[in-house]
């Protein structure tokens, strides 16, 4: 198999402080919604965040946690591995439709302003292209995020992963507002970059944690609960 149907390695793993300060987060903080993008087969984020409600005090309070994975081989192995945990709803679709990905233009700028990925503009294209294709020839193309606000009939979540395709973070994060916590991977490339650099302006918002391995990652919460569950 190759391109989005190819299995992956966990990303958010073992070797990543990442994949603990989530842990720690939900261990300390208790939260009732928790929406994840980009799940692919379950070893990564989606590890963290699900080990962490399993020890936390919002196990058993009603808590639910919905994931989104657009490519079918990968969205397979997440439902078998977590066909046990009855908090959990996996969702295979897109997070947001076709109109809101970047476009090939603000792709381009955005890499001519920031040299990312080597500034390989053919290359990343060529995944832009790939992403799209996939969406389209699956039928996915569809708003997944409000999808999952419908289905929990709510506004905002209490926990955010934003770890989906490399042209929808910012799409993403904007179908997300007013989220008491976001962890976003890949702070140094395209996918959060906006998203990252939004939240550290936010006065509303304090950023616990920042990893500059891979691509980045960070995790941001509301200032009230970093000032309640993160002082000491
Ligand atoms: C970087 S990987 C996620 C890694 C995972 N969070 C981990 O820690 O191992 C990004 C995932 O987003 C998925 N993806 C790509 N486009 C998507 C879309 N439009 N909606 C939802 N998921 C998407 C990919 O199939 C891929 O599995």
């Amino acid at each position: 198999m190759s391109g989005l149907d190819a299995i992956i390695d966990p990303e958010v793993n073992q070797n990543t402080r990442s994949y603990y300060i989530i842990q720690e987060y939900l261990k300390r903080v208790p939260v009732s919604t928790i929406i994840e993008i980009g799940a692919s087969s379950g070893g990564g984020t989606t590890e963290a965040l699900i080990n962490g409600i399993l020890n936390s005090p919002s196990k058993g309070n009603g808590v639910k946690m919905a994931s989104i994975e657009v490519s079918r081989a990968r969205f397979k192995n997440l439902k078998e591995r977590y066909q046990h945990i009855p908090f959990f709803t996996p969702y295979n679709t897109s997070s947001v439709p076709l109109d809101k990905f970047l476009s090939e233009d603000q792709v381009r700028f955005f890499m001519k302003t920031t040299n990312v990925h080597g500034g390989n503009v053919t290359e990343v294209l060529k995944w832009l292209r790939q992403d799209i294709k996939y969406v389209t020839d699956n039928g996915f193309n569809e708003n997944g995020i409000q999808k999952i606000k419908d289905d929990f009939n709510v506004k905002s979540f209490s926990f955010a992963c934003i770890d989906g395709s490399e042209f929808t973070g910012e799409p993403e994060y904007n179908e997300l507002p007013d989220c008491d916590a976001y962890f976003l991977d890949d702070i140094h490339v395209i996918k959060n970059w906006v998203p990252h650099r939004t939240l550290e302006k936010d006065i509303n918002y304090v950023k616990l944690f920042q990893e500059d391995i891979r691509g980045g990652s960070s995790l941001f919460c509301k200032k009230e609960i970093a000032m309640k569950y993160f002082s000491s």
